[in-house]
């Protein structure tokens, strides 16, 4: 297709001057390092050690200001159905819509009954944190809560839970139960109590095959003590869907379904019932200070130019580093532990989001959209991977993450790692040179100088919170979830559907009965051997 199809510009003359320009010398430039540096409350965003200068910026910041992406983003805001494939509207902002210091425009319906399911959280919540279980139909005393669920049922909430264990509540543990790889359920069964277990049954479809699955799986280890009875089993399920139909013909009633809307989608949902999880891990109060974090992104995104706007920030960076220097993947390296879940919910996020090669009108798109995300937490990352990063063919722009203040005493052990985190992304920017690795050698040797050479000018981003709380969470998955709709904005594709997932689903429903040896399905030459591979060997 003509390139002048393309949405981005190739912004030409700002690229082939900084593709000449050393990130060593951008840095030097005061001015520029204080533009891209932007604090939000408890969010430091540093943008420096992006190979962009004021210039580049500004033209790159011209073009996203005459995409009209104010008149986008409050289109969403206000329930407009920008989930065309799917006839949606995108209202997950509404979810925390009471943590925010801005008037609403989503549909008042719609709150009224976002507030009305929070207090329905907080009373189920509220019952079993005080050992009340039978007032919500639950077994009195609950020592595990197992979340059932996958994609967006599972990752935002297990984020979220994982992250905030600082502020879990006591007596109460905390268990996610997603692939329906046997190995899972099993391990969680050799170890729980099925007197003592409840089991949240999360998802928005109720039709989702490994939820399913491994719900019958647990509501029949839960029988054993009932004498087999499934219906009694039952009693120990919550279930958040917007099928409530499909929940009351498994077994859960209507009063213990708490609702999930189309509005919402899967992997935007943690802030809504979805995120019952996190409630029951940190207590109602956390759970809105969350929902406020994110409210307090929300506001930000709302009512800030371009300039100043950190998710626009951020998709420029990521429109600069994919479309202008054409970097195929990015890396997340969180330096906080209890973080280990954000790549691969940010995978979702992104990938599931964003990985579009067609418009909503049905046109293919001419210009590359999501790179691969990928990573890992440091330091642990720096002893696999970074010497790729620093000395591989490939240049993988990088996203360092870190707290200023831990959750814990352990100063010499947070020094260590902030100082490797800053390390880092000082080595990727700068480098080394032939020379002064010739300087550093004691015999000379150039074959061993060139091994020891860095070339530096590997751009990554930094973002420091100021600790790890739930408003600080929520104000990071948030300052995420607009950088998304920003690039669906400019790369002209729905980031709200995600069709690409199904075509696996029909295939994989084809072969199970294959596998029982009851099919009379043609498959291709390669499924077929394979399938008679594995039944020869069961
Ligand atoms: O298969 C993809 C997907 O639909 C995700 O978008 C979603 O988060 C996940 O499956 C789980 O869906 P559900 O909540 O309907 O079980």
């Amino acid at each position: 297709m003509d390139a002048t199809t393309d949405r981005v510009p190739a912004f030409a003359e700002h690229a082939s001057r900084l593709a000449n320009t050393h990130l060593r010398d951008l840095l030097k430039d005061k001015a520029r390092g204080d533009r891209l540096r932007k604090r939000v409350g408890p969010v430091l965003l540093d943008l420096s050690r992006q190979k962009l200068d004021l210039a580049a910026l500004d033209a790159v910041g011209a073009y996203v200001q005459g995409t009209n992406w104010e008149a986008a983003r409050d289109a969403m805001f206000a329930g407009a159905h920008i989930n065309t494939s799917e006839d949606r509207a995108v209202l997950h902002t509404a979810l925390r819509a009471g943590g925010s210091k801005l008037k609403s425009p989503a549909p008042a319906a719609d709150l009224e009954e976002i507030e009305s399911t929070l207090k329905r959280i907080e009373a189920i919540v509220g019952a079993v944190h005080a050992g009340k279980g039978p007032d919500v139909g639950l077994p009195a005393t609950i020592t595990d809560v197992v979340n059932v669920g996958i994609g967006g049922s599972d990752l935002g909430p297990r984020l979220a839970v994982d992250a905030l264990a600082q502020f879990h509540v006591p007596k109460l543990r905390n268990h996610f139960l997603t692939n329906v790889d046997g190995h899972a359920a099993d391990g969680l069964m050799k170890t729980l109590d099925p007197k003592t277990t409840i089991v949240l049954l999360v998802s928005k479809s109720f039709n989702t095959q490994e939820t399913l699955l491994n719900g019958n799986v647990l509501r029949d280890w839960i029988a054993t003590i009932y004498g087999g009875d499934i219906k009694k089993a039952a009693g120990h399920f919550i279930s958040v869907s917007s099928n409530t139909k499909a929940a009351a013909d498994w077994g859960i009633p209507a009063e213990k379904v708490l609702p999930m809307w189309d509005f919402v989608g899967g992997r935007y949902s943690l802030w809504s019932a979805v995120g019952l999880s996190i409630a029951f891990a940190v207590g109602m109060s956390h759970f809105r200070a969350l929902l406020a974090g994110a409210a307090m992104i929300d506001d930000h995104f709302r009512s800030t130019p371009w300039q100043e706007n950190l998710p626009v920030q951020l998709a420029i960076a990521e429109i600069w580093n994919r479309n202008v220097r054409g970097s195929t993947s990015r890396a997340v390296v969180p330096y906080v532990d209890p973080l280990i879940d954000l790549p691969s919910y940010l995978q979702q996020l992104e990938m599931e989001s964003l990985g579009k090669h067609v418009t909503p009108a049905g046109e293919q798109v001419t210009q590359p959209t999501v790179p691969v995300v990928w990573g890992s937490i440091g330091t642990n990352a720096q002893h696999a991977y970074f010497q790729a990063l620093h000395q591989g063919t490939d240049i993988v722009p990088l996203e360092f993450i870190g707290i200023v203040k831990p959750g814990h005493k352990l100063e010499e052990n947070h020094r260590v790692l902030l100082s490797n985190l800053l390390a880092q992304a000082a080595a990727l920017a700068l480098g080394k040179t032939f020379d002064e690795a010739m300087a550093e050698s004691k015999d000379g040797d150039r074959a061993i100088a060139a091994q020891r050479t860095f070339a530096g000018d590997r751009p990554s981003t930094v973002i420091l919170l100021d600790a790890l709380t739930p408003e600080t969470l929520g104000a990071l998955i948030s300052l995420y979830e607009h950088k998304v709709f920003m690039l669906g904005h400019l790369w002209g594709i729905n980031a709200f559907d995600q069709w690409g997932v199904e075509l696996g689903k029909v295939i994989a429903q084809q072969i199970q009965p294959a596998l029982k040896g009851k099919s009379e399905h043609a498959f291709d030459a390669s499924t077929q051997a394979l399938i008679e591979e594995i039944a020869a060997r069961r």
